[in-house]
């Protein structure tokens, strides 16, 4: 199946990577959640990149509006909306940079250990450590080098509809030590005694 093509609704839920985004409405268009489109802004998704350099061949699987792409001249990329499913890319790359579809994170990430040697995505912290099944999915991949906290979802800084502290966790294949957790935010400490909702 060519990943630039527009998904047949037979095609999208056949795929065995996919279990929740896999499915496509009946003029085949791949259907995504709305809550799934939470865009980054450029300020946070230049700082992302800027902190980790990916290098190499450089993947945006998700890249909504090019937030990330912005900044990662070269890198390729899939949309769902724009007919490529990252369900479909089997192509291996060094990193893949973004931040993923939050319903189906679970699924997302285990697709992207089968084609990334690093993988940062910028999600709601917790999610990473959403199941016990994922700790093992991670274990087996490697580990998390680096958890590059950002602040919490619904801060000036992000505008996102949640609460979360949200942060770029860095996913690197083979890896077996510890984890290091990182502010973004010079500002760190004051962020932290504002209220951050949930
Ligand atoms: C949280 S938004 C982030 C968009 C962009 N990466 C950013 O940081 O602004 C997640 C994006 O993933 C896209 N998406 C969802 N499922 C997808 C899939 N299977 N393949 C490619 N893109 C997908 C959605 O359409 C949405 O644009």
């Amino acid at each position: 199946m060519n990943h630039h093509s527009t998904l047949s609704a037979q095609e999208a839920n056949q795929h065995p990577a996919g279990s929740r985004f896999a499915c496509a409405d009946l003029f085949g268009v791949p259907i995504v959640e709305q809550d799934d489109i939470v865009l980054t802004p450029e300020p946070v998704a230049q700082a992302i990149v800027e902190r980790f350099k990916p290098s190499g061949r450089i993947l945006d699987p998700c890249k909504g509006d090019g937030a990330f792409l912005k900044f990662m001249a070269g890198a390729d990329w899939c949309e769902a909306r724009e007919g490529r499913n990252f369900y479909d890319w089997t192509t291996p790359v060094d990193w893949i940079v973004s931040n993923p579809p939050y319903s189906i994170f679970s699924d997302f990430l285990r697709h992207s250990f089968t084609v990334a040697d690093n993988i940062v995505y910028l999600i709601p912290v917790n999610k990473a450590f959403n199941s016990y099944q994922m700790m093992l999915d991670v274990a087996e991949f490697g580990g998390i080098e680096t958890i590059f906290t950002i602040g919490y979802g619904r801060s000036p800084l992000l505008g996102f509809p949640i609460g979360f502290c949200c942060g770029a966790v860095h996913y690197k294949k083979g890896y077996t030590g510890g984890t290091k957790i990182e502010f973004y935010s010079p500002n760190a400490k004051a962020l932290s005694s504002e209220r951050s909702g949930d």
